[in-house]
């Protein structure tokens, strides 16, 4: 039966397909969907940067993300990049590919987020950045990871790649290191099929990223383009920024399905609760800086994973409560 909450998602998925159809057709119509920075690319870039408060540069995915912001950095041969254990194995392939070495951490078993005593178990003489992952959009870590980096003189990049929207003590996730990592694939927040998208607060390191996004290619005073250093190509075309577009202008109210639905589950699923910075009253409360952990204790584990559910019916709760 569809509640009233199914039905104002499905209003909001009407309204959220007809602006795509007719961006789509706009830009057909217009006969500039064949230019590298046009209005869906430059609204998209605008929206993300106001949301995040940090300059954002879209790409084709978010692994070329992860790898354009290790590569604006200068990560390559000979350093090590520290990343946790438990991620999607693009994270680890984007150090591979610059040449740099990635170095795999512990997570805490609660949050599958590095703890900085993760970090430093795996810290190594050529340990140049630690590459965050805030993983199933969690943040829970990454404050006391960047007080670390930040008394170790590391550099602390985000592979935000699940988290758009995400918040840590008011602040967004992809401004709390020196770069972070978005992905529109299908399974995120927001999609276009493949696409991801860059940021980064120093201006330095936001034109490197935005040369090497395409072919090294740098603007010089007489108006050429000429290529410094070896590039890539990993633009977001007009039309998948077509279908972003639309999804960021009523961002506020697909985070707010979202969170709907994440405390309806907490409410019917006690066992998720468990899960420190698995809701957005939990994930506010470590300070990026802060350096100690959150006050947040979890409340003692049930002694059968998931006794009496209410809603459940007999046979699942049989199901799961005997599942390992
Ligand atoms: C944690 C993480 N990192 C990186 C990626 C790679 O993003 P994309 O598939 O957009 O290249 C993903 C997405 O699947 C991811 O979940």
């Amino acid at each position: 039966m569809a509640t009233p909450q199914h039905r104002l998602q499905h209003r909001l998925q009407e309204r959220i397909e007809a602006r795509i159809r007719e961006n789509l057709l706009g830009l057909v119509d217009s006969k500039q969907w064949n230019i590298y920075r046009g209005q869906f690319v430059n609204a998209v870039q605008e929206s993300a940067g106001k949301l995040l408060g940090v300059p954002c540069l879209t790409t084709n995915a978010g692994s070329s993300a992860i790898e354009l912001a290790l590569r604006a950095h200068g990560i390559g041969p000979g350093d090590d990049v520290v990343l946790p254990s438990s991620t999607f194995v693009a994270t680890a392939q984007a150090v591979l590919l610059t040449g740099a070495r990635p170095v795999l951490c512990d997570v805490d078993d609660t949050t599958f987020n590095p703890e900085p005593e993760h970090v430093r178990a795996a810290l190594t003489p050529a340990t140049r950045a630690v590459l965050f992952v805030h993983s199933f959009g969690n943040p829970s870590g990454a404050g006391r990871v960047a007080a670390f980096c930040a008394e170790q003189g590391l550099l602390l990049l985000e592979d935000a790649a699940q988290a758009l929207g995400g918040r840590l003590g008011g602040r967004p996730v992809g401004s709390l290191g020196d770069g972070a990592a978005f992905s529109f694939n299908t399974s995120k927040p927001i999609s276009c099929g493949d696409g991801g998208m860059f940021a980064a607060a120093d201006p330095q390191v936001y034109e490197t990223a935005k040369a090497i996004r395409h072919a090294g290619l740098r603007e010089v005073p007489d108006g050429r383009f000429l290529a410094h250093e070896i590039g890539g190509k990993l633009l977001l075309t007009e039309f998948q920024a077509a279908v972003l577009e639309p999804q960021f202008t009523a961002f506020e109210e697909l985070a707010q399905v979202r969170t709907d639905t994440a405390l309806r589950l907490r409410e019917r699923l006690p066992w998720s609760r468990r899960t420190p910075g698995c809701s957005t009253s939990t994930t506010t409360r470590s300070a990026p800086g802060s350096g100690s952990r959150s006050p947040w204790t979890a409340p003692p584990a049930p002694s059968r994973p998931w006794p009496n559910t209410p809603g459940w019916s007999a046979s699942t709760q049989r199901r799961w409560s005997t599942s390992p």
